[in-house]
């Protein structure tokens, strides 16, 4: 059996966040949560939850105390590509904000180890212009030329770590994930993600009809379900390595593609109307997992339709069981 740890949480009233407290509360490890919010869908089974803003530092202090072993630091103000593009003050201000005072609220409270939740949106734009994209390995973040806001905060605050490893000996690690979906995660709202988004949109529509697809649907991601990503940040957290390191698939799919997977669990036919004016993101991005390999011997390897088989079907029983409640109410 694992040895019990204290474990922090950040983001906990989050998707990945509320996913890994249910994993680390299985393993039997002492959990406290952290967020401003609970989650969303069902209650965390936290040993501790605090609803907390950690953009202030006296919360990141109060968040850590109590001789905690790791942090894992999720917290973050973001959301899919549509909330990412449209809003780069609040979310590089707040996201900082977070970092920098979880560090150091962890340094000063004697944390011993800490994870920083980073981002494939660090990544080099240029190195991302064909659909038919060479995967990006770590060092294909410099020279920098991340994604406006969120990007480069992200990136700054792998510095921050960096900095803190170098001069204080602090145990940092930095994670980057590529694109995560699964259950419980956000499907409405303006903060939902392209799989839960595209999800909503089939299992709302009838079958033959269409749905719209921002931009021509032929850019390209992997995408990642958040059973390894859990698996993958418990390893990364046990690992020795300090620097950053890629957490995704190497499985590259266009959106088109990506309906076309939904369509054919949902068990309908559905035709695309392309947006040009909605916003895409970055042409082409695929995660390159050989320095993960290397590191921990393991990557994630849940298949894209295997996972969409598990998260389509909790989409659409929620957004099929609101909108009866809706026609209800009428
Ligand atoms: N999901 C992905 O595909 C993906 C991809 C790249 C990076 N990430 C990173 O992984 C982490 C977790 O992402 P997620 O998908 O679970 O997102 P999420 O939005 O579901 O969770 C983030 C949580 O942080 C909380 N939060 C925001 N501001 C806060 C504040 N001031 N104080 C305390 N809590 C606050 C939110 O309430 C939310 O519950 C984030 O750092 C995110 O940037 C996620």
């Amino acid at each position: 059996m694992n040895h019990q740890k204290r474990i922090l949480v950040t983001g906990a009233g989050g998707f990945i966040g509320h996913h890994l407290v249910k994993r680390l509360k299985a393993d039997r490890h002492w959990v406290r949560g952290a967020d401003i919010k609970y989650p969303d869908y069902e209650s965390s089974p936290a040993d501790q939850f605090e609803i907390l803003d950690l953009r202030k530092f006296e919360n990141c202090l109060l968040a850590t105390r109590g001789a905690v072993d790791e942090v894992y630091n999720l917290a973050a103000d973001m959301g899919g590509i549509g909330y990412i593009t449209a809003c780069h003050a609040d979310i590089s201000r707040n996201n900082i904000l977070i970092n920098a005072q979880m560090l150091e609220a962890a340094r000063q409270n004697a944390v011993q180890r800490f994870l920083f939740s980073s981002s494939a949106c660090v990544y080099n734009q240029a190195k991302q212009k064909e659909a038919e994209v060479k995967p990006l390995a770590e060092e294909d973040a410099y020279p920098a030329d991340p994604e406006p806001g969120y990007g480069w905060e992200k990136l700054f605050a792998e510095q921050l770590c960096h900095y803190y490893h170098w001069d204080y000996g602090f145990e940092t690690r930095i994670v980057r994930f590529h694109n995560v979906y699964g259950p419980l995660g956000t499907y409405e709202g303006g903060k939902e993600k392209a799989p839960a988004a595209l999800s909503r949109k089939v299992a709302l529509a009838e079958n033959g009809s269409e749905i719209e697809v921002w931009g021509d649907g032929e850019q390209t991601r992997s995408f990642m379900y958040v059973n390894d990503c859990v698996e993958g940040l418990i390893r990364i957290m046990a690992s020795q390595y300090h620097d950053a390191l890629n957490l995704g698939t190497e499985e590259l799919v266009t959106i088109n593609r990506l309906v076309d997977l939904v369509a054919g669990i949902a068990g309908k036919q559905i035709k695309k109307r392309h947006n040009l004016d909605g916003p895409q993101g970055v042409r082409g991005r695929n995660s390159e997992n050989t320095r993960l390999r290397q590191v921990l011997g393991w990557e994630p390897s849940i298949r894209l339709e295997q996972g969409l088989a598990m998260t389509y079907p909790w989409i659409a029983s929620r957004v099929v069981g609101q909108a009866a409640a809706e026609m209800a109410a009428d």
